[in-house]
C-alpha cells in the first residue's frame, strides 16, 4: 500500500482539488483508493458526502493518527492512500509526509503564493520522503504553450531544494463545477482539458511512489 500526502501552510492552493481528483484518477487505473480528510474544514468530507459513487472510500482524522488509519486501511485490502491536510498545522502536515511514500506540494503561481512555499518547503526538507511542488489553477498554455507566468513560477521555484512537477493544472470552470454536486472533471466532462490535465499529473505522480 503507498500514501500520497498533499500539503502546504498556505491554504487555497489546491489540496484538496487535486487530492479529491487524484483519488479518482487513480480508482479509473485501477486502484482501490482510500481518501483520508484530515482537515478540520473538512471540505473532501463534504464532497463525499455530495457524491453518489461509493468509491472512493473516505475517512476523517487527524494528520497525527494517520499511522493508525493507514494500518485499518492495509487491513481493508486498499492499495493507495491519499490524504488530504490542513494549511497552517505544521505539526499535522509534518505528521503525514512522514508516514507517505511521497509529497505534493500545491501552489498557485502568483506570487504571494510563491513567496509563502518556503515554509512547506522546510518542512519536507529534513525528511526522506520525495516531495514535489505542483503549480496548479495556471492560466492555460497558449498553443501548447507554458504561459510566461507559469515559466517565471517554475524560475522563482529553482530557488528551493524541491523540485516541480513538470504538469502544471490549470485554472478551469470545471474543476469547480464538478465538486459541486460530488464529482470529479473526468466524470463532468471525460474528455475535456481539465480531465487531460489530471491524467497527466497522476502519470507523472506514480513513479514517484513506486507505482
Ligand atoms: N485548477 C483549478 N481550477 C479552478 N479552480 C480551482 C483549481 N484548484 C482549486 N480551485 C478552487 O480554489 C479554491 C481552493 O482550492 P482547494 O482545493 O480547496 O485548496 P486547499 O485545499 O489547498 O485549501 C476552491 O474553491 C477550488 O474549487
Ligand atoms: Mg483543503
Amino acid at each position: 500500500m503507498k500514501t500520497l500526502s498533499l500539503i502546504a501552510q498556505k491554504g487555497g492552493t489546491g489540496k484538496t482539488t487535486l487530492g479529491i481528483h487524484l483519488a479518482v484518477q487513480a480508482l479509473r487505473d485501477g486502484r482501490s483508493v482510500l481518501l483520508i480528510d484530515t482537515d478540520p474544514q473538512g471540505s473532501a468530507g463534504a464532497w463525499w458526502q455530495r457524491r453518489q459513487a461509493e468509491v472512493p472510500a473516505l475517512v476523517q482524522g487527524q494528520g497525527t493518527e494517520l499511522p493508525g488509519m493507514q494500518a485499518e486501511a492495509r487491513a481493508r485490502g486498499f492499495d493507495l492512500v491519499i490524504v488530504d491536510t490542513a494549511p497552517h498545522s505544521s505539526e499535522q502536515s509534518r505528521a503525514c509526509a512522514e508516514c507517505s511514500d511521497a509529497v505534493l506540494i500545491p501552489t498557485r503561481p502568483a506570487i504571494l503564493d510563491l513567496d509563502a512555499i518556503g515554509i512547506t518547503t522546510a518542512l519536507v526538507a529534513g525528511l526522506s520522503v520525495p516531495a514535489e511542488i505542483v503549480l496548479n489553477a495556471c492560466p492555460p498554455p497558449l498553443l501548447g504553450h507554458e504561459t510566461r507566468i507559469v515559466a517565471e513560477a517554475r524560475e522563482a521555484l529553482g530557488a528551493y531544494p524541491v523540485s516541480v512537477c513538470p504538469v502544471a493544472v490549470s485554472q478551469r470552470a470545471a474543476f469547480s463545477h464538478a465538486l459541486i454536486d460530488g464529482h470529479a472533471v473526468v466524470e463532468f466532462e471525460a474528455h475535456g482539458k481539465a480531465a487531460a490535465e489530471i491524467d497527466a499529473l497522476w502519470r507523472a505522480v506514480k513513479p514517484r511512489l513506486g507505482l
